[in-house]
């Protein structure tokens, strides 16, 4: 089995790391992949958003089945594009049509999704530009603070938790005015629900599904959940407020519904869930679906995953997941993070990295890396996930640390408490 990993982060490293480790699989491409996914397959040069060139490198390499990271291609309708062509339809793709992807892909969609199959969310309200002038009614029903998202994709900056109102009107405008440009042509306004959020993963082929670890990430850049948003700064799992009786509320309450209400909709997803909740006095609420796993979760759930992860992809490819097993490693796993300096701001990238080679006991999965004349440079924000396992949270976190602090870039910054608040 040829397998082709689309993307290029932490997640996509994860992911080939693991697959190959299987002994199903004969060889792993990551497309494009970047300087540490070589160490697990075959990088492609290609964009996952140009269609024809992904499917040029799956035919060139006889690939069997496909899986895609990040969402912009499945929101874009990879999926349906590989369904409408004839020499590419019989191979799977790990991932939904552009039409489950919409759980991701519009705000609006999810909420609507949500509310008509009764799964717990918090209360909303949508608007474009016709209906602007309701838009202080409905704010004047909620209490503050106010939060605001753009309905499409914004790279994880549409979403604004504003305390004024009169300030929240204004944003609410400058969205639709084209602030995140055509993800703010509509404009979701929900109430503001308090707890403790957590990311919680399924794999599904449309009928069945499968659990897999629960993860919790540290969002904001500064120490103790403080500053601006970021793609992520560390992950850890397990998570110890999901326990059996927190997890049997998420199943009962939100898995199983979502999967009743796709099949009601008409929608096969084929792929994974992320669902990202938020623990309200013990009850768990959707924050959002994403069409996809997360980053840095997957740094920290796949590598819990025991038994081999390509039975479950291959169960979502041959629509067979029912009879398929997944064993968990019972053990901590935890991921910092290591960052460039200015991090969610601007920075500068094609810093050197240095002590790639000291680290003991941890796996380096790379997010923003890349090779430059045989040395290994930095590329993006986010640049390594430092991954260690350990009887407690601690004993992980402690080796993931140690290691950290065995790498050196200049402008490396990370946070010093992931895992603080469990
Ligand atoms: P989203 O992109 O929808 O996940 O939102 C980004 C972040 O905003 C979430 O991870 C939460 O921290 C926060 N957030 C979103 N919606 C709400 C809400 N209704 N109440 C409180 N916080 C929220
Ligand atoms: N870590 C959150 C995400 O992948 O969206």
């Amino acid at each position: 089995m040829n397998i082709l990993i689309l993307g290029s982060g932490g997640r996509e490293h994860a992911l080939a790391w693991k697959l190959a480790q299987s002994n199903k699989v004969d060889r792993v491409f990551i497309g494009p992949g970047n300087a540490g996914t070589i160490d697990a397959g075959t990088n492609l040069k290609l964009d996952p958003m140009n269609f024809p060139e992904v499917k040029k490198a799956t035919l060139e390499n006889k690939i069997d089945i496909v899986i895609v990271g990040p969402e912009a291609p499945l929101v874009g309708g990879i999926h349906d594009f590989f369904l409408n062509d004839s020499e590419l339809k019989d191979i799977p793709v790990v991932g939904p049509d552009s039409s489950a992807a919409r759980l991701e892909g519009s705000k609006d969609f999810a909420k609507d999704f949500l509310t008509r199959h009764k799964i717990p969310t918090a209360a909303y309200k949508s608007f474009d530009r016709s209906s602007l002038p309701e838009v202080t009614g409905f704010l004047r029903t909620l209490n503050p603070p106010y939060v605001i998202k753009a309905d499409g994709l914004a790279a994880g900056k549409g979403v604004l938790i504003i305390d004024d109102i009169n300030e929240a009107e204004k944003e609410v405008e400058a969205i639709l005015n084209g602030k995140f440009g055509t993800a703010g042509q509509k404009v979701v306004i929900e109430q503001f629900l308090s707890g403790i959020e957590l990311s919680v993963f399924i794999i599904t082929d449309g009928v069945s599904y499968k659990l897999l670890p629960v993860a919790k990430d540290y969002k904001r850049v500064g120490e103790g959940d403080t500053g601006l948003n970021t793609g992520g700064m560390g992950a850890v799992s397990p998570v110890s407020f999901a326990d059996s009786a927190f997890m049997e509320k998420v199943k009962n309450r939100i898995i199983e519904p979502t999967m009743k209400g796709l099949s009601e909709d008409g929608m096969v997803y084929k792929g994974f869930i992320f669902f990202g909740l938020i623990n309200v006095n013990g009850d768990p609420y959707v924050i959002e679906y994403n069409a996809r796993l997360g980053d840095p979760e997957s740094e920290v759930i796949i590598p819990r995953v025991k038994s081999d992860l390509f039975d479950l992809i291959d169960g979502v490819a041959k629509g067979d997941l029912a009879g398929r097993n997944i064993e968990i490693d019972g053990r901590f796993v935890t991921t910092v993070m290591l960052v460039s300096g200015g991090y969610p701001g601007d920075y500068e990238k094609g810093k050197s990295i240095q002590g790639l080679d000291l680290i003991k006991n941890s796996v380096l999965f790379h997010s923003g890396t890349k090779n430059a004349g045989g040395k290994v440079v930095t590329s993006g924000g986010r640049v390594l996930a430092v991954t260690s396992w350990g009887n407690t949270k601690e004993e992980a976190l402690e080796i993931s640390y140690r290691n950290a602090g065995l790498i050196d870039f200049e402008g490396i910054s990370f946070r010093t408490d992931i895992g603080f608040d469990l």
